[in-house]
């Protein structure tokens, strides 16, 4: 039937309590999905609730590799995510054969993976990291051990230069982090002298190199509230700006720009495709559903585990 005429909001509200479902969202969903969530958090943050919550269904409003991890960590929930074409360029720039071979060409190295791949890229690594929990899995790992990063090679990059520890890098990027323009982000500077650059780790060098701090969605987020400054430059997903705006409305935040001069061009696409419709369809139908292979399942838990361990 039509959804016209619906009170969305409503309905979802009245859903997520007859399925005793939680709504996870990421910080680069749309304002009304994080504002309807039940908890909004980073990639770290979403893994932890995942495999604490004690309702039935998780519906989460991320991309298809965050509603994995919630699977892998909680098999017997039934977890929904609002489209299952939700991807990550990352994810697609890693086919687990492809990976698998690469780890059999340098069997002397450990697989130090970025939680945006898939089940079985998991399952074929030793240790997940997300953007906020990998410096502090990286310093625990012995110097001498021989590394494979994948698969963000910018991440990887900035990891590497900042351990002075060389890693053999997947050649992997973040669609919408790789689009910030350099020059744009320069006149930017230039029009707000003093504003702080706050900048993720998935943004290729010649963005970090202008950034007055490096770090996770969280991390942008506590240093957006925190900082003395009154404006701030934010190199990641446009939308985590929604809950700078809510926690600190005195403040400017200012996207930082793509090569059209505006930050329109760095919204996820991915990310996009949730919408209030579709989260209530999965709400309604629990469709569409993920599904995981036991064996991938159980292997992939052993490096998320790892990450969960070594994380906290
Ligand atoms: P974090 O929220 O963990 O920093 O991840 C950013 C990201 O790109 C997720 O897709
Ligand atoms: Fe993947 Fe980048 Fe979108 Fe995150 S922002 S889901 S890394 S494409």
């Amino acid at each position: 039937g039509s959804l016209t005429g619906l009170d969305l909001r409503a309905e979802i509200d009245r859903l997520r309590k007859e399925r005793n479902a939680v709504i996870l969202a990421h910080y680069y969903q749309k304002p009304e999905i994080q504002d309807l969530a039940d908890f909004v958090g980073d990639s770290l943050d979403l893994s932890r609730k995942a495999a604490e919550t004690s309702a039935d269904v998780i519906a989460f409003c991320g991309v298809r590799f965050m509603a994995e991890t919630a699977k892998i960590l909680s098999p017997q929930k039934t977890v929904v995510l609002p489209d299952m074409d939700a991807g990550c360029s990352l994810e697609d720039s890693c086919p687990p054969d492809k990976f698998k071979a690469f780890r059999e060409a340098h069997p002397d190295h450990i697989a130090l993976t970025y939680i945006n791949c898939s089940a079985e890229v998991k399952a074929l690594s030793d240790i997940i990291v997300t953007s906020s929990s990998a410096e502090k899995i990286l310093s625990q790992i012995p110097k001498d051990q021989k590394i494979i990063f994948g698969p963000d090679k910018h991440l990887g990059g900035y990891l590497s230069r900042k351990f002075g520890r060389e890693m053999l890098l997947w050649p992997g990027v973040c669609i919408v982090h790789e689009a910030f323009s350099e020059t744009e982000l320069l006149k930017l500077k230039a029009q707000h002298p003093g504003a702080p650059v706050a900048a993720h780790p998935e943004c290729p060098p010649h963005v970090l190199d202008h950034a007055d701090m490096v770090g996770s969605t969280s991390a942008i987020l506590e240093f957006a509230k925190t900082t003395d400054a009154d404006t701030v430059i934010v190199a990641t997903e446009p939308h985590i700006i929604h809950q700078m705006e809510k926690a600190v409305p005195e403040k400017t935040f200012i996207g930082a720009p793509g090569a059209d001069g505006n930050c329109n061009c760095n919204i996820c696409p991915y990310m996009a495709l949730n919408t209030m419709e579709k989260l209530y369809v999965a709400l309604r139908d629990l469709e569409p559903r993920i599904e995981l292979d036991e064996t991938v399942r159980l292997q992939a838990k052993k490096s998320l585990d790892r990450m969960l361990a070594m994380a906290s």
